[in-house]
This record gives structure tokens, C-alpha cells and sequence, in this order.
């Protein structure tokens, strides 16, 4: 199998989260020579963090039975202030309860109700409940069991890797390059189909519920291949983070009952939205969180209270046992006994890789799935409970897809890989030697404080201005970063700055997005222009790079059967 350092496989997928292991058993299944190589071991993958849960309409909450895949699909257009595309919508609410019973006979170890049915709760934005889980350890569950089924299937794993580049010959994909952690050295990847599984992008910002490893790799990556973006600027802030660290506080906390309260005492959702009140979309909530705050209504001018010690212990213990060790380890707080402090944090990207209903991408053989990849489901605000159905739907549909290219396509093209190993093995080493400059932690602290200050959960063009201004001087400070450890082996600070370098190309979309779109949809919400504009706004935003930085472009969104109307909850 190795020639020159160069591995082959039929299907790479990168990244081992959800969408990139239910990729890989798809295409193992149809019997495809697969591997995935991820920067981390699999089960450390971000979709391990998800809590609340995964959408389907399969009906079985107590009044909640003639709940359908169309009423979920309204839910989601609706929640996306109508800027999904309807048709990618349908296909993921109608494949929904497939994927989720499929999950179950794999051995996930879903919560259920009294007559063994899998239970579902509320949550935001949904009309009845209709989010499956498993406590609050949702993603856990999933991604273990995604994980014993790929190593029955004996899936090769490339852990530790990070890959540098991607190769492309005349509009088809040849492979990829790494950096292999283990052995300090660049090897190449050659492959039919590579499947980019990546994740977001959530860790350009300061106070953000993301793993450290979120920093836009596959977004870039496909980026520098010429393959677009699309809508960049739509960044999710999480209601409930926990004050102080961030860490994820579910929605299934509001979800089973828990309130939000200022520090007047009040229910202050009753005056931001009456009838869904804490199950309100979540961009609706964290800007009533952000306006009381402004407002002098938080705690420490910080945070408020999310309140569940009415639900009492055992069901505490029984369906929210991950937020009350978090909140007991990081805060010094019983949510038994005490509310707990939380502000919103960044959470999700909704752009991401512009992808088709198979995940493929406008590259022959480059496919993109879960959060890198923008569908688009999500549109300008995606719902809670849809980012891990999201994965499994769209994940398994590439991995078949991709399994049915195989024959298609010639022998491997090793020439090309090989030049690429060696333009990257250039710009390794000049990282490796460079001795002068500034720190990367630095640059990276500055890129992120930069995108919260600007781009956060409110923006208006001055301060949006500032920013653009900051990142062009961030971008500058890149060139001469210095890492201060020139060892091949282990070198994290080195992974770190090459981190670095997808986390600036991604931020100068989301920041030239933000600036183009002079309307507020969604997450996306400008001061300065306070109302949604369908007329010219209704569009997805589509940005290419090109030599002076990333251009952006609009293009219409699909509409199916649901009417574009003003959202109201
Ligand atoms: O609040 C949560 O449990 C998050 C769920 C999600 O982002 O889908």
C-alpha cells in the first residue's frame, strides 16, 4: 500500500466525527477500500460534546403523535428565516426517523419513554417534541456507536494527521497531503474520492462552546481547490454557555423545563417571545440574553440564570446528569439547588462547503459533510437537534454516492502528489525555522477577541469596519509567525499554526459576508439595518477565492412548498 510516503485508498474521508464515520461505513459497506485520517482519535472528534439530542418527527412523545416529517421540515425552514434551501430540507426531515431508528439497531443507547419508545423532548423552535436523546450525552452515545461499527468493519485509521492540502487535476480530485504528528513528516494520500468531514469553523471567535480542534480546516482547504463557501456570515451564538468557560449548557435544560431569569427575577423571554418563551430559535434567545445584558438586567453586567432546580433531583440526575457535573466542575454550582450562570457563547457555523443534496462539491470526487459542508438545511439560523441529524442523513447519502464513482476513474496520478508533498514540506519547514516574528498564540488570541468583538451575536458597519481593519493587519502578522519549537515530532505548536492559516482564510469570509449583507436574517443581525430585506437579501452568499482574497457572489435559494412569511414565535 505505501510507495514514497504516498498511501492508497479508494475513499479518504477526513475527519472522524459523525458525518465523516457514518460517510465511512456507508462506503465500507458498499465495499470500498475506505480510510479516515483525522487530526485527532476519532472518539475526541467535536460531535462527542453534543447533548441535547437529534430531530425526528417519529411521533412518539405524548401529544406529539401526528407529528411528520413535513411539519419538522417547516420547523427547520422557518427556524432558518427561510434562507434553507427547501428542497435539501425535505430530503433530511424525510430520511430523519430512518437514520435515527438505523442508530438505535447499531446499539446507540437512546433515553425511552415508559413503553420502551425512544423518548423525544421539546426543543427550540420546534412545535412539539420531537428530539431524540440519550440524557444529555447525546453525541457520546452516537459517536461510539459509529465508531464500533467502523471498526467491525476494519476501517483504516489514519490518526494524528493533519492534512495540509488538497490535489486536484482539471476539475477532478487526485488525493491529499499530511502532516503526520507521530513521525514529524509530510506524507501524501492518493485516492478516487476524498470526503472532507472537517467540522466548523466556531473557534475563529473568543467564548465558544467548540473544541479547540474547530478551525475551519476543510472549509480552506476545499477553498484553495476552488470550490466556494457559501454563507460564511451566519455564525450561531448558543443561548446558554456556561459563565466563565463556555462549556455547552444544553437546550434540553429549557427543553425539560428550565427558565431564564434576569437579575430582577424576571422571565425576561415573555417580552422577546410571549408564546415560545425559552424555546424560542436560539439567535432569538441569545439577543434577548445580549439586550438585557446591555440593558443592566445581567448578573456581574455578565450573565443571567438558567433555572432547573424545580425539576427537582432525579430528573436532574436522570436526564441532565452532563450539565450538572459540568456545571458542578466549572462554575462550583449544584443546579439542584442553585440556577446556573450563563451567557451566550459562539456555537455552530451554518456556512460552510457549497454542496449538493449528495455532498458533492463542484470538484469531481471532493464531497463535504456535517458542519463544514453548507447544503444549505440550516440557512441563516439552523435549529437545535438538526446538526447531528444533519451528519448521519447527509453523511450516509455521500458515502454511498461516493461508492458508486469508483469505477469511474483511472489509476492514480502520483506526480502530482508528490510535487504538492514537497510545496508543502517547503512551507513546513519554513515555520519550523523561522525564529523571528510574532508568537502564533498571539496572532490567534487576536484573530478570535477580533471576531467576537465585531462579528458577534449584534454588528453594524463602523465597529464591522474596525475589524476588517484588525484582520488585515492579523493577516500580515501570519506571515512572520514564529512557533518557538522546531522539532518534527509531536510538534503541536506547529499543527497550531497551520490551524492558524485555515482560521484567517475562513474569518475574511465570514467578516466580507457580514459586511455585503446589509439586512438582518437570522444569527445574522445588523443594528444599523434591523429588518430582513427578501427583496435583495433572500439569497445564499457565495464566495470564491481569488488572488486579492475572497470575492463574494448571491444566488437564489430554493423554495419548495413553504411561503417566505415573517417569523414570529
Ligand atoms: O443545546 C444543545 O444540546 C445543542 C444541540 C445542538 O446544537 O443541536
Amino acid at each position: 500500500m505505501k510507495e514514497h510516503d504516498i498511501y492508497e485508498h479508494e475513499v479518504l474521508v477526513i475527519g472522524g466525527g459523525l458525518s465523516g464515520l457514518r460517510a465511512a461505513l456507508a462506503s465500507l459497506e458498499e465495499g470500498a477500500d475506505v480510510a479516515v485520517i483525522s487530526k485527532v482519535h476519532p472518539l475526541r472528534s467535536h460531535s462527542v460534546a453534543a447533548q441535547g439530542g437529534i430531530n425526528a418527527s417519529l411521533g412518539n412523545a405524548p401529544k406529539a403523535e401526528n407529528d411528520t416529517w413535513k411539519d419538522h421540515a417547516f420547523d427547520t425552514v422557518k427556524g432558518s428565516d427561510y434562507l434553507a434551501d427547501q428542497d435539501a430540507v425535505e430530503v433530511m426531515c424525510k430520511e430523519a426517523p430512518d437514520v435515527v431508528l438505523e442508530l438505535e439497531h447499531m446499539g446507540t443507547v437512546f433515553s425511552r419513554l415508559d413503553d420502551g419508545k425512544i423518548a423525544q423532548r421539546p426543543f427550540g423552535g420546534a412545535g412539539v417534541p420531537r428530539t431524540c436523546y440519550a440524557a444529555d450525552r447525546t453525541g457520546h452515545n452516537l459517536l461510539h456507536t459509529l465508531y464500533e461499527q467502523n471498526i467491525s468493519e476494519d476501517l483504516t485509521f489514519y490518526n494524528e494527521y493533519f492534512v495540509t492540502s488538497l490535489v486536484r487535476k482539471n476539475g477532478r480530485i487526485l488525493g491529499c497531503v499530511s502532516w503526520d504528528f507521530e513521525e514529524g513528516k509530510v506524507v501524501g494520500f492518493a485516492s478516487n474520492v476524498v470526503i472532507l468531514a472537517t467540522g466548523g469553523y466556531g473557534r475563529i471567535y473568543n467564548r465558544s462552546t467548540n473544541a479547540l480542534i474547530n478551525t475551519g480546516d476543510g472549509a480552506m482547504l476545499a477553498y484553495d481547490v476552488g470550490v466556494p463557501l457559501e454563507d460564511m456570515e451566519f455564525i450561531q451564538f448558543h443561548p446558554t454557555t456556561l459563565y466563565g468557560s463556555n462549556i455547552l449548557i444544553t437546550e434540553g435544560a429549557r427543553g425539560e423545563g428550565g427558565y431564564l431569569l434576569n437579575s430582577e427575577g424576571e422571565r425576561f423571554m415573555e417580552n422577546y417571545a410571549p408564546e415560545a418563551m425559552e424555546l424560542a430559535p436560539r439567535d432569538i434567545v441569545a439577543r434577548a440574553i445580549i439586550t438585557e445584558t446591555e440593558d443592566g438586567r445581567a448578573f456581574e453586567d455578565e450573565f443571567v440564570h438558567l433555572d432547573i432546580t424545580h425539576l427537582g433531583e432525579s430528573k436532574i440526575k436522570e436526564r441532565l446528569p452532563g450539565i450538572r457535573q459540568i456545571a458542578k466542575d466549572f462554575a462550583g454550582i449544584e443546579p439542584v439547588q442553585e440556577p446556573i450562570p450563563v451567557q451566550p457563547g459562539q456555537h455552530y457555523s451554518m456556512g460552510g462547503i457549497d454542496v449538493d443534496t449528495f455532498g458533492r462539491t463542484c470538484i469531481d470526487g471532493l464531497f463535504a459533510v456535517g458542519e463544514c459542508a453548507c447544503v444549505s438545511v440550516h440557512g441563516a439560523n439552523r435549529l437545535g437537534g438538526n446538526s447531528l441529524l444533519e451528519t448521519v442523513v447527509f453523511g450516509r447519502r455521500a458515502g454511498e454516492k461516493a461508492s458508486e464513482q469508483l469505477d469511474e476513474r483511472g489509476s492514480y496520478d502520483m506526480n502530482m502528489i508528490q510535487e504538492k508533498m514537497e510545496e508543502d514540506r517547503r512551507m513546513i519547514d519554513a515555520l519550523l525555522n523561522t525564529t523571528e516574528g510574532s508568537p502564533y498564540s498571539e496572532v490567534m488570541g487576536d484573530l478570535r477577541e477580533t471576531m467576537f468583538e465585531h462579528f458577534g451575536v449584534y454588528r453594524n458597519e463602523g465597529s464591522m469596519k474596525e475589524g476588517l481593519l484588525k484582520l488585515k493587519q492579523i493577516k500580515e502578522d501570519y506571515d512572520s509567525i514564529k512557533i518557538d519549537n522546531e522539532n518534527r515530532r509531536f510538534n503541536t505548536a506547529l499543527v497550531r499554526a497551520l490551524e492558524l492559516r485555515s482560521m484567517i482564510k475562513v474569518a475574511e469570509t465570514v467578516v466580507l459576508g457580514s459586511l455585503k449583507r446589509k439586512e438582518s436574517r437570522g444569527s445574522h443581525y445588523r443594528r444599523d439595518y434591523p429588518e430582513r430585506n427578501d427583496e435583495k437579501y433572500l439569497q445564499h452568499s457565495i464566495f470564491t477565492k481569488t488572488e486579492d482574497g475572497p470575492e463574494v457572489d448571491y444566488e437564489e435559494v430554493t423554495i419548495t412548498q413553504f411561503k417566505v412569511k415573517e417569523r414570529g414565535y
